[in-house]
């Protein structure tokens, strides 16, 4: 074995493209180490124990608006950190209410700044299409252009840190939070959170223009028991780290200000107190230095999760598990004070949580400007162009699932049918925030009008309710095509809105074959937070279009697809199953003794359901067509080589997304099918053949056994593909 590839301890690794960050403090992180030293001199134990609490922005918001001067000048107060949840604090008053508090906490004693943060997940003044939906676009630097987009407009409402990104691994589409992440596969969240810390905190925190953002939920929070929100969690120490760490590990090398410990309990132990996961491995592997803050409540449902009893208890477990600050809920500020007089916790503990919170203000810039100034920096902001990329957003996010030719648009005469085609607010997404920019104008109607369709709309159904059968068929009769929209409403998915059946809902079958029946083609539009069981859409409809919740500019996004003003972009980020019951459903599954092998007996499967995916992970069409030749892999030196022949077979330009993935032959642990490595897109001319090749480090092919991440030699299997689920076999051999 030559050196490259012998065992490494995890933090010596390069992981999914993370570095752990070097040890050498450059001479102004000196500087500020110096000031919270001298700060924290200061400080008395209340004061202290006051940086470590965040406030319910949402009370505070309530007081201030009934009179904006009358900030809550309550010294106690203005110790704390303050989250603008729901916008309460926040909206067009935003950055007004955020100057008043900022002005009183900094006159207080110690002149420390506040912290306030909110969700800005994928939205801020101008909402962009769901992280499920982006992550389809497989774009870094659109993700980061979204990043810096939403970081500014957040500034002008009084936000300086954000809960986002949110980079949970999510593998079940029953969980509701699928909505939130960026898919299945730990490389594609990776990036997805690498690109929008990015945009989001740029290269200078204290710029003025951008905010902190916070790595959650840590960690495995998408593998919750049966897809139920807030579950426990079961899974192995080593695909905790092959699978669910490496984002967080990535997010942390790009220097993710804070990160959010998940609800649930992973080793039967709650991630909030969970040392193993907050000391051992975010602090200790991965070098992280920043502040760790508690999800909502989290230090109150120790006591819950009957872990605690509240008060000193619960603010000892969760301080020496590792949180930094509590979220909204106050066993900190009740109870850490006794604990320290009991010798629960020492002082030493709260000094080192405290830094971590300076450490923060100080990176933002806050303590030499506390204030912002909303007018000046909107003035800098064309939000026209942040709403042109909402519509580029969209229209990258959407997945042509099917296409028998009848898509893009050419009919003279189109029918558009369902509630949503109407519905702007439906365009939006769990975390739609504010969208000031939102007008009735944001419908797949008003889109389809503005791309110059001729287009008649009627309702006939909606996605839950009964469908018109009268109504459907008039529509469809006048038309030549008929645009359908099917899925669910956004209100279904996000946090606490787990599914026990992802199958279309209401009486969208009958709108199927009700449309068929007319003889008009069918193209569905799917809209919703999560992957949904469609297989008779995918047998019976003409085209499909998945459009997630495409965001403020979404209408206007899909329209553009739909016409070919845009070419389809995206491709999957997860499977898309038959049926609920799959549930868990993911290209990467491990392999089993029995592999499946079509028609035969004993080997994996459903009695019921087929065993392929509806659609694969990768899985995207275009308005052209691609073919893979001359695929080839080799190693040079460090690195695994892909290549292969493109050809766009069709007649028209188009991009593809060109996908690697590897599977280890014969290991010392079961190992994956298949894990997507590396992918770049190409754009081709129609006719042309471009020779694309793909770099994959070698040192990102191993995996954990014990504790310790190793690439060992041997023989892999290799694909250079559109998908998960296609390609030519390839093998190479690490020596
Ligand atoms: C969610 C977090 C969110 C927090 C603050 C919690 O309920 O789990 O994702 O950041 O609330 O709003």
């Amino acid at each position: 074995m030559s050196k490259l590839f012998s065992s490494l301890p995890l933090a010596a690794c390069l992981v999914a493209g993370a570095a752990v960050r070097g040890t050498f403090a450059a001479p102004q992180e000196i500087d500020v180490e110096r000031r919270i030293d001298a700060l924290v001199a200061r400080m008395t134990l209340e004061e202290k124990i006051g940086q470590l609490r965040q406030t319910n922005g949402g009370a505070v918001g309530e007081a201030l608006s009934e009179d904006m001067s009358a900030a809550p000048l309550d010294p106690a107060f203005l110790a704390d950190v303050t989250a603008g949840r729901y916008g309460s604090l926040l909206g067009r008053r935003g950055a007004v209410s955020y100057n008043i508090l900022q002005r009183a906490a900094v006159a207080g004693r110690l002149g420390i700044p506040l912290l306030i943060g909110h969700d800005m997940i994928h939205s801020s003044r101008t909402c962009y299409p769901i992280p499920l939906a982006l992550a389809c676009a497989f774009d870094e630097d659109l993700w980061t252009r979204i990043g810096a987009a939403i970081a500014v407009e957040s500034l002008t409402v009084g936000c300086n840190w954000t809960f986002t990104p949110m980079i949970d691994v999510a593998r079940d589409a029953r969980w509701g939070r699928i909505a939130e992440s960026a898919g299945s596969d730990p490389l594609v969240t990776s990036r997805f959170g690498v690109a929008l810390v990015k945009g989001l905190q740029g290269d200078d925190l204290a710029d003025g223009r951008h905010i902190a953002a916070c790595a959650k939920h840590y960690v495995a929070y998408g593998a919750p028991l049966g897809g139920r929100d807030y579950n426990a969690v079961e899974l192995s120490d080593a695909t905790l780290r092959d699978v669910y760490l490496p984002p967080f590990r990535a997010a942390v090398a790009a220097g993710v200000a804070t990160v959010m410990p998940a609800f649930h309990s992973y080793n039967d132990v709650p991630c909030t107190m969970n040392a193993y996961l907050l000391r051992d491995i975010l602090r200790g592997e991965m070098g992280f230095r920043g502040l760790t803050i508690s999800d909502w409540g989290a230090v109150d449902e120790l006591v819950a999760h009957g872990v605690a009893t509240p008060g000193a208890d619960a603010a000892a477990k969760a301080l020496n598990g590792g949180i930094d600050m509590e979220m909204v809920t106050t066993h900190f500020a009740d109870g850490l004070a006794e604990a320290v007089a009991k010798g629960t916790v020492r002082e030493a503990a709260i000094d080192a949580a405290v830094r971590n919170v300076l450490r923060v203000k100080f990176r933002l810039g806050l303590f030499d400007h506390p204030t912002i100034d909303a007018a000046a920096l909107e003035a800098t902001i064309d939000f026209a162009a942040h709403r042109a990329l909402a519509r580029e957003a969209a229209a990258k996010s959407c997945v042509l699932l099917k296409n028998d030719g009848v898509l893009p648009l050419a009919a003279p005469r189109v029918a558009l049918v369902g509630d949503i085609a109407t519905n702007s607010r439906q365009m939006q997404g769990t975390w739609s925030t504010f969208d000031f920019s939102n007008t009735t104008n944001d419908t797949l109607l008003a889109g389809l009008v503005a791309d110059g369709v001729d287009v008649a709309y009627t309702e006939a159904y909606t996605l839950t309710g009964r469908v018109d059968r009268v109504a459907l068929a008039r529509a469809c009769d006048a038309a030549d095509v008929v645009v359908a929209c099917f899925g669910d409403y956004l209100e279904k998915t996000g946090e606490n809105n787990a599914s026990a059946r992802i199958e279309l809902p209401g009486e969208q079958l009958a709108v199927i074959d009700a449309v068929k029946a007319t003889g008009r083609p069918l193209v569905a539009v799917v809209f919703g937070g999560r992957p949904l069981a469609i297989p008779e859409l995918a047998e019976k409809a003409d085209a499909i279009v998945m459009a997630w919740n495409p965001g403020g500019a979404g209408g206007w996004g899909v329209a553009d697809v739909l016409t070919g003003a845009a070419e389809p972009y995206g491709r999957l980020t997860t499977d898309f199953p038959t049926a609920t019951g799959e549930c868990p459903k993911f290209y990467s599954r491990t392999l089993t003794g029995r592999h499946h092998v079509p028609g035969a007996r004993w080997t994996t499967r459903y009695n019921d359901v087929p065993f392929a995916s509806v659609y694969p992970f990768g899985y995207g069409r275009t308005y052209t067509t691609f073919a893979y030749a001359g695929e080839r892999v080799s190693v040079e030196g460090a690195e695994v080589v892909f290549a292969a022949d493109v050809t766009n077979t069709g007649s028209r330009k188009g991009r593809e997304l060109v996908q690697v993935y590897t599977h280890d032959v014969v290991a010392q642990t079961v190992r994956p099918r298949r894990e997507l490595k590396g992918f770049r897109r190409v754009e081709l001319a129609p006719g042309e053949t471009r020779r694309v090749e793909i770099r994959v480090p070698a040192a990102t092919l191993g995996y954990t056994v014990d504790k310790v991440y190793r690439v060992e030699p041997g023989r892999f299997e290799a694909w250079i593909a559109p998908d998960s689920d296609s390609g030519k076999t390839l093998t190479f051999r690490l020596d």
